[in-house]
């Protein structure tokens, strides 16, 4: 049997680099093309990857290639239009997350995955990530019972990322941190625990009073099912930069589990819930074996569905359904009411 050779593009090399490592590891794929707007910074790409075509622009590159697969990892204002020249181009496009920065984008985002017949999949990497793939076992498997408490919390310091990549901070094309970063916590939140009816919000920029939106934030969210919710994201937490980790708690019917370790009352039976801390209830998480980095399992999960013609996961609507609760969040923080995402 011959596998056709899929030719995949970059465009966007800072984060990109993972996509790019991860497409050269990839037996069934050809790295054609790299694009970036940096000149310096492609030339040094296209000296490590001599076999790929270098572009300083995407429409350019679209003209000059056929491409199979394009990957979408430029600062995120961009990621709706120049996904969407991607598709119309004929390629299936990965997004980096957040999807898009508006409500309008996704829409249009979408819309233009459906006319083209290509596939849209935003690259929510922690879905793919052994810790928070191992979490989501013990949930399918049950053994929290029902989760009517979800609380995620990513205590980061962007300090240095600030310095080295401006953009980040820019008052153009300002982000606030619960959908610049949260936008992680809240979609793990989401596939944990349940889709976002409603959210309220709160935030401060006491850390950084230039930073153009909140870079101290919290979404609080009831969830379909009826659990809630709560993630915060935080930009300055001096804890964040030795312990960079996003941290997960969730409390279900019939357990509780924060980050690596686990109560559940099946491991347990026949003893009252009660009685069950005399018997030392907390155990480790199973872990789940996964060699390669959550980057190269996204592109390799993108790049299966392709070739079994089923839609990737998580797909454009959900990358959407991410945004439209971190853009509840924001509109909360900023009129005081609970707001319900839009919907997709
Ligand atoms: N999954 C994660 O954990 C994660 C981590 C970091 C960043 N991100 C996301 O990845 C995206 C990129 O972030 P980054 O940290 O790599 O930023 P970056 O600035 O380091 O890299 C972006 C690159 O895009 C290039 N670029 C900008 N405009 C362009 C254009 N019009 N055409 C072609 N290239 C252009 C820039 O020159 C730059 O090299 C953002 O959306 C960010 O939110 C995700």
């Amino acid at each position: 049997m011959v596998t056709k050779i899929l030719r995949a593009a970059v465009v966007g090399l800072g984060l990109g680099r993972h996509h790019v490592e991860a497409y050269t590891a990839h037996p069934a794929v050809d790295l054609a093309a790299l694009c970036d707007a940096n000149a310096e910074r492609l030339a040094r790409f296209l000296g490590q990857y001599p076999g790929a075509r270098g572009y300083a622009n995407l429409e350019e590159m679209l003209s000059a290639e056929r491409l199979d697969l394009v990957s979408i990892m430029t600062p995120d204002w961009l990621h709706a239009d120049q996904g969407i020249q991607a598709l119309r181009a004929g390629a299936h496009v990965v997004s980096t997350k957040p999807l898009t920065t508006t409500i309008e984008d996704a829409r249009r985002f979408i819309a233009a995955a459906d006319v083209a017949g290509r596939y849209l999949m935003v690259a929510h990497e922690r879905r793919f990530h052994p810790r928070y793939r191992a979490m989501k076992r013990v949930l399918d498997d049950g053994l929290l019972g029902k989760v009517f408490y979800a609380e995620l919390d990513y205590f980061t310091h962007k300090g240095r990322q600030f310095d080295a990549t401006p953009w980040y901070k820019s008052a153009e094309n300002p982000r606030d941190a619960i959908l610049g970063t949260g936008a992680h916590a809240v979609d793990l939140l989401r596939w944990f625990a349940g889709e976002v009816e409603e959210a309220w919000g709160a935030g401060n920029h006491l850390a950084y009073p230039e930073f153009p939106g909140d870079d101290c934030q919290i979404g609080v969210f009831k969830l379909a099912g009826g659990a809630i919710g709560k993630v915060t994201q935080t930009y300055a937490s001096v804890r964040g930069a030795c312990e960079p980790d996003l941290r997960v708690v969730l409390h279900g019917t019939k357990g509780s589990m924060e980050d690596e370790k686990l109560i559940s009352i099946d491991f347990f039976e026949g003893v009252p819930v009660t009685e069950v801390a005399e018997r030392r209830p907390w155990r480790a998480v199973p872990p789940v074996q996964q060699e390669e980095s959550s980057h190269r399992a996204t592109i390799n999960h993108f790049i299966d569905s392709l070739a079994q013609g089923r839609p990737p996961q998580p797909d454009g609507r959900e990358g959407a359904r991410t945004v439209a609760a971190c853009l509840a969040v924001v509109e909360s923080s900023r009129t005081g009411k609970s707001v319900r995402p839009a919907p997709f």
